[in-house]
C-alpha cells in the first residue's frame, strides 16, 4: 500500500475526520457550502474539499482522488454515496454510518445505484453503530480528552439552549445549518 491513500469523511465526523489525518491517509473532505469547505481545509487540515451543493461531485471525487478512494465513511446516503462508489479503489472499504439525505424523503429511502462497484472493485461495505462499542465508550472518552487537549483532536460545537429550541435545533441539521457538532444544551454544569 502507498504510503499516502485517499478517505472521504463526510461534514460533521471529527472522529472520521482525525483518522483521516493519519499520516498514511490522504483527507478529502465533503461539505455543502464554501465556508464549511474552507473550515475544512483551514481548521480540520483536510488535503481537499468538495462542496457537494456546487460541484459534481462525481467529478471532482475523479479529481481529486485519481488513484480512487480507499475508504469511505458515509453519513449522508443518496447521491453523494452513489458518486463516491463510482471513485471506488480496489479493495475500498465503505463505513456506513448514516444516510441524512434520505431521512426524510417522501417516496422512500433510495439505496445505492452503483452497488456493482463493491464486485468489480473488490471492495467491502459495512454498518458501524457507535452502541456496539459501548463497552469502550470510557475508554474512548479518555482517548478523545486527550487528543482533544493535545489539539490532535479539533472539534467544533454549534450550541443551542433550551429544551423549546428542541424541533427548531433537530431541523437545523437538516437544513445544514450546523457548523459542527450540534449540541442543545439543557442546563449549566452542575444545575
Ligand atoms: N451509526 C451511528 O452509530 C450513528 C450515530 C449518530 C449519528 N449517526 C449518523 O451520522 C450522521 C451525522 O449526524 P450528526 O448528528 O453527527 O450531524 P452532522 O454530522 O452535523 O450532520 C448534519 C449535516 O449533514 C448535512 N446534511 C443535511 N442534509 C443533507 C443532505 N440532504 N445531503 C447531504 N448532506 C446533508 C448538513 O451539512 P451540509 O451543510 O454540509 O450539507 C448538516 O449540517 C447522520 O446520518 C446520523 O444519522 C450515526
Amino acid at each position: 500500500m502507498p504510503a499516502r491513500r485517499w478517505w472521504c469523511p463526510e461534514p460533521g465526523s471529527p472522529w472520521a475526520a482525525w483518522s483521516a489525518r493519519s499520516p498514511r491517509c490522504r483527507a478529502v473532505g465533503i461539505a455543502g457550502g464554501g465556508e464549511k469547505c474552507g473550515h475544512l481545509l483551514s481548521e480540520l487540515d483536510f488535503d481537499a474539499a468538495i462542496d457537494y451543493k456546487a460541484e459534481n461531485v462525481e467529478a471532482a471525487l475523479r479529481e481529486r482522488c485519481p488513484d480512487g478512494i480507499d475508504v469511505y465513511f458515509d453519513n449522508v446516503g443518496g447521491e453523494v454515496l452513489d458518486a463516491a462508489l463510482a471513485n471506488l479503489a480496489r479493495n475500498a472499504r465503505v463505513v456506513i454510518c448514516g444516510a441524512i439525505s434520505q431521512y426524510n424523503a417522501s417516496n422512500g429511502f433510495t439505496g445505492p445505484s452503483n452497488y456493482m462497484s463493491l464486485l468489480v472493485n473488490h471492495a467491502s461495505m459495512t454498518g458501524f453503530v457507535v452502541t456496539d462499542y459501548a463497552d469502550r465508550y470510557a475508554d474512548g472518552l479518555q482517548q478523545m480528552a486527550e487528543w482533544l487537549r493535545s489539539g490532535k483532536l479539533v472539534s467544533r460545537e454549534d450550541i443551542a439552549e433550551g429544551l423549546e429550541r428542541f424541533p427548531d435545533t433537530l431541523l437545523r441539521l437538516y437544513k445544514g445549518e450546523n457548523t459542527g457538532k450540534l449540541v442543545l444544551k439543557l442546563a449549566e454544569e452542575g444545575e
